[in-house]
């Protein structure tokens, strides 16, 4: 019976895993095992022998049983401690940063353009992009026959049955919020106005819709060097660069007079642009005086009051800050290009912060 015990116990605390203490369990106690075959034994004996044999088989059977239970209990929780080492998370961990959304850079050059005028002490102010042929055209002295109609490739609203006003446009430009801004407030004023605009024009350097920023300032005593200098004081805060050449050149839109287009010193190195320096120069806005119809068509008295006025296009100034190539990817909502142009939306820009860090 000690053989047999020794034998068993061994057996037990070595076996390896479920299916050796089963079988382990069957050779011993089961129906056939060791154990139970002494136990019929017992019938054979006298009654003295099996006074002592009895218990005795009995006491072994349960310290056996007793064995394989405390043996599977330890195997499965030693299976439970390798698979919770395995699972294993460290909730103290930081955070793993996971790149969302991003801000488009026609969105950051907006943004930035924003601060450095605000900074000037200019507000912001919107109009409709479905506006009427009037403000979008008369208001601003250019009437029906004028070739500027012709040229900014307008897009006509459908026109309504039984009414003969001229159909509205989706606006060629942001001039006519000059109009709804005088009407508004009236003078003295200083606003801009980002936003989109529209025109029939598609390849490299134009798209159907485009952002543009108009620029109003209206009061008793403004002149050309007040445009100029507003004009150079945000090319250079823009741009990020202090030595900065403009170039004004005579030029004529309807809206203003004298008009003035305005170039921006650059060199071309390289196949990449820099702003500042070198031999080329870039057209990046139209200014002007505005002109006396003009005012009076916003509602101010043209014998009291002068302002200039300008109007830059945002994608063309983001493209040469940002070293875009070509217009037409900021509106292809391709990802990759969007993670590669994007900024990130905690870099609010801002003129003591930086514009574009
Ligand atoms: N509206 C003009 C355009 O779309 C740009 C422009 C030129 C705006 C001169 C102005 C300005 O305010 O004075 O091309």
């Amino acid at each position: 019976m000690d053989d047999l015990r020794n034998k068993y116990l061994a057996a037990i605390a070595d076996a390896a895993d479920e299916a050796a203490l089963e079988e382990l369990r069957v050779k011993a106690v089961g129906k056939k095992g060791e154990v139970s075959l002494k136990m019929r034994e017992l019938g054979k004996m006298s009654p003295e022998e099996r006074q002592t044999a009895g218990p005795a088989l009995n006491a072994l059977k349960d310290e056996i049983n007793s064995a394989l239970a405390g043996k599977k209990a330890a195997l499965s929780d030693a299976a439970l401690d390798a698979r919770l080492r395995t699972e294993w998370l460290d909730v103290t961990l930081a955070g793993r940063p996971r790149r969302q959304g991003t801000i488009h850079p026609i969105s950051q050059a907006t943004e930035e353009v924003t601060a450095i005028f605000a900074d000037l002490g200019f507000s912001v102010a919107e109009g409709p992009q479905v506006d009427s042929d009037w403000y979008n055209f008369d208001a601003l002295n250019i009437p029906g026959h004028h070739p500027a109609r012709a040229e900014m490739d307008t897009f006509y609203m459908a026109r309504v049955e039984g009414d003969n006003r001229p159909p509205h446009v989706l606006r060629t430009h942001t001039s006519p919020v000059q109009i709804r801004s005088m009407e508004a407030h009236g003078a003295p004023i200083r606003i801009i106005a980002p936003g989109r605009v529209y025109r029939a024009d598609y390849d490299q350097t134009h798209t159907p819709m485009f952002n543009q920023v108009e620029g109003l300032a209206v009061d008793t005593d403004i002149s050309m060097a007040n445009l100029k200098w507003c004009l150079e004081e945000f090319v250079k805060a823009f741009f990020e660069v202090d030595g900065v050449e403009l170039r004004f050149r005579a030029s004529h839109f309807p809206f203003t007079e004298p008009s003035a287009e305005v170039d921006i010193r650059c060199s071309w190195e390289g196949g990449t642009l820099k702003v500042g320096e070198g031999d080329d120069w870039l057209e990046i806005l139209g200014s002007g005086m505005v002109h006396p119809k003009v005012l009076q068509a916003g509602g101010i008295d043209p014998a009291v009051y002068q302002g200039f006025a300008f109007g830059v296009g945002i994608d063309r100034i983001a493209m040469l800050k940002y070293g875009i190539p070509d217009l037409r990817a900021f509106f292809d909502s391709d990802l990759r290009w969007l993670r590669h142009y994007g900024f990130s939306s905690l870099d609010v820009p801002t003129l003591h912060g930086g514009l574009s860090r």
